[in-house]
């Protein structure tokens, strides 16, 4: 058993009102090492009310857990909270210091905003949603993708030098999976670096409240330009078919439900790039930092390649790529004893239900024999991921390609430099430069 890296309290008294505001201001120490905050907020306050967020914040596990067993009490119509890019779009509509440009981008996104999908959108719609997109997620669809999320990670190891320093997060954790979804896309890979720009914008809001009106601007030129560039992909596909995920989108059909409409499925895209790649990128990042701060635990890998899949599990639940996402009640309801009036916003800390003492023993150990098969990394109930399995295979694929193919790997720069992202709910390296040889070259 292995000490996850920074994660206990360190004996300082921690005031969570305070210290949860202090994080949704992106307090950098904060943002590195969350968790004795949700500890003695699970301790002292489970649901805190934060005037910031404008929502009660649930930390403990049970209660996160009956709030996803019950869609039709909380809505996810605003999952991704109070400041992602809806609420900014009616916000920059209704403001007349932004550009006529700007405030049309704003318009056309929250004329989309009328077609929420997936994880935004609730029952029935969901369920028929969930249902048209299942075919192309099956257990037989991601078997099948193996070999070529294999070829991109053996790719970008062949691309670097043969020995150096690399910032692993730019040339391994972030084109890994952003190669991997336009491949599914059907669209060019080398646009790479346009659609990170562009998926950027969509969860720039999510997890930073103090956007400033430059921000918001280049916000939403991206969102503006990512619609424009899909919405001709789905119009290219319904004149010349092709066998892709737009494709199978497009043609996806079922008894008695009306097909994905174009708005629909534009949204869709914007999903699962937006979905799929960052937090994708975060984890895989996250894994390298933890090998690389503990030597035994890179040992013991690569002597037993098993010990990755409940690696990948560990580093999940320990890190939460995605801390926490939202629900509306759409009745008065209770949570934990707490009054939550109808309409009122919760934010479910999916990472803090992850380190919940009442559920796991040692919550803060990354613990490769008994590895939790309960934790809520991915959601749980109708909400869940539906890219949880191909983000555990990529993941493995990136850890096994990396271990097996360098050597000599360690951190290239002292560690309290190591940056993390300034959002309080994507979680994730900013950089991680480490030091490498490739195993087959000379010394
Ligand atoms: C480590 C990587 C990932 C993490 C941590 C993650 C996390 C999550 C979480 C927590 C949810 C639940 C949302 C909620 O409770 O409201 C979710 C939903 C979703 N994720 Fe992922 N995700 C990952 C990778 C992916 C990938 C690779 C894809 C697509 C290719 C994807 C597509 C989706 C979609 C479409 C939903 C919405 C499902 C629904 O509401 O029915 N995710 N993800």
């Amino acid at each position: 058993m292995t000490t996850a890296p920074e994660t206990t309290a360190g004996g300082c008294p921690v005031h969570p009102q305070e210290q949860f505001a202090k994080l949704t201001m992106r307090d950098r120490d904060l943002v590195r090492c969350p968790f004795p905050v949700y500890a003695e907020m699970r301790r002292e306050a489970p649901v805190m009310w934060n005037d910031r967020l404008g929502a009660y914040i649930i930390s403990r596990y049970e209660d996160i857990r009956e709030v996803l067993r019950d869609p039709k009490t909380y809505s996810s119509l605003q999952a991704s909270g109070p400041t992602s890019v809806t609420p900014l779009a009616r916000q920059v509509e209704a403001d007349e210091s932004y550009s006529e440009e700007t405030r049309a981008a704003a318009h056309r996104r929250l004329e989309l905003a009328e077609y929420p999908v997936l994880i935004n959108s609730d029952p029935p719609e969901h369920k028929r949603q969930r249902a048209l997109v299942a075919a192309a997620f099956t257990p037989r669809r991601i078997k099948e993708m193996e070999p070529h999320f294999q070829a991109i990670a053996d790719d970008l190891i062949d691309k670097m030098a043969d020995e150096g320093v690399t910032d692993i997060v730019e040339d391994f954790a972030l084109p890994l999976p952003m190669t991997v979804i336009a491949g599914l896309l059907g669209v060019p890979a080398d646009m790479m670096h346009t659609f990170k720009e562009w998926t950027g914008a969509f969860t720039k809001g999510v997890g930073a409240m103090d956007l400033t009106h430059e921000d918001i601007t280049e916000l939403f030129k991206s969102t503006n330009a990512f619609y424009t560039y899909f919405g001709a992909e789905i119009e290219r596909r319904r004149k010349e078919p092709q066998d892709d995920l737009i494709g199978t989108l497009l043609d996806a059909r079922l008894d008695g439900e009306t097909p994905l409409g174009d708005e629909e499925l534009l949204q869709m895209l914007v999903l699962f790039l937006v979905a799929g790649n960052e937090t994708t990128t975060n984890l895989i990042s996250s894994m390298v930092y933890y090998l690389l701060k503990d030597p035994e635990l890179l040992a013991s890998l690569r002597e037993d390649e098993d010990l990755i899949t409940p690696f990948v599990e560990e580093c999940l639940r320990l890190e939460s790529p995605t801390q926490g996402l939202y629900r509306t009640a759409t009745t008065d309801t209770s949570i934990g004893g707490v009054d939550i009036p109808e309409g009122t916003m919760v934010f479910l800390m999916y990472a803090s239900a992850n380190r919940d003492e009442e559920i796991f023993s040692d919550p803060d150990e990354l613990d490769l024999e008994n590895p939790s098969t309960q934790h809520l990394a991915f959601g749980r109930g109708e909400h869940v991921c539906l890219g949880a399995n191909i983000a555990r295979r990529e993941a493995f694929i990136a850890v096994k390609t990396l271990i097996n193919r360098l050597t000599d790997l360690e951190l290239a720069v002292p560690d309290p430099e190591v940056e993390y992202q300034p959002s309080f709910i994507l979680r994730g390296l900013a950089t991680l430069p480490m030091r490498y040889r490739k195993v087959d070259s000379p010394r």
